[in-house]
């Protein structure tokens, strides 16, 4: 299957998870799922690729840029949705109390989702090409090194905050 039929498939079936009508026990067990898929996911793609990194093999730095965007499309994606409409669905006696961490969380999350889709996502597309375009065997392209290290810099940023969130989510506090 390739990745865009992935994405299609992960958020359809994100979607049909969300469902209201199962009530909000089931809403809960859907956004935290969302949240265990989305950082899980971060988290451990950072290591996975910093390790492909250290290992200089052109054919590892492949299939590492292939990995990235095959679990972005089968966790992170249908992770985001899940928390956005299940959160969403909870959120709704909060933000008539206009519980200030809910909209800070809200705001966090955006500016993350800004992150991956104007900084991070470019720079995957980017550097798939360069890979797809690399001799078997290699050698890497000088490129590559320099836009990795961006993907690390800003890929950090995009872990940073919904840890933050995460926090807030699970700490609720009073500001
Ligand atoms: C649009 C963004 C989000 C909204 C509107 C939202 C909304 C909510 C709401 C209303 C609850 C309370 C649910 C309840 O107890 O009934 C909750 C809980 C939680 N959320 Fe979110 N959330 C969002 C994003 C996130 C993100 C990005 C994460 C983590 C990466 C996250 C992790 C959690 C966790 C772990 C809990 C459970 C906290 C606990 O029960 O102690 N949420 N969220």
């Amino acid at each position: 299957m390739n990745t865009n039929r992935i994405l299609a498939v992960g958020s359809i079936v994100a979607v049909a998870l969300s469902v209201p009508f199962l009530g909000p026990t089931w809403n809960r067990m859907m956004h935290l799922l969302g949240a265990v898929m989305f950082l899980g996911n971060i988290l451990v793609t950072a290591v996975w690729a910093g390790l492909a990194r250290r290992n200089r093999d052109p054919e590892a730095a492949r299939f590492c840029v292939h990995g990235i965007l095959l679990t972005d499309a089968v966790f992170t994606l249908p992770g985001v949705m899940l928390l956005f409409i299940n959160g969403s669905i909870l959120g709704t006696a909060w933000f008539k109390a206009h519980a200030p961490w809910i909209f800070v969380s809200m705001g966090l999350f955006a500016v993350t989702g800004i992150v991956w889709g104007a900084v991070l996502v470019p720079l995957q597309k980017k550097l798939l090409r360069l890979v797809d375009a690399m001799p078997r065997g290699g050698p890497l392209p000088s490129e590559f090194d320099v836009l990795f290290a961006k993907w690390f810099r800003w890929g950090g940023i995009a872990t940073l905050l919904p840890l933050v969130t995460f926090v807030l989510m699970v700490i609720r506090p009073v500001f």
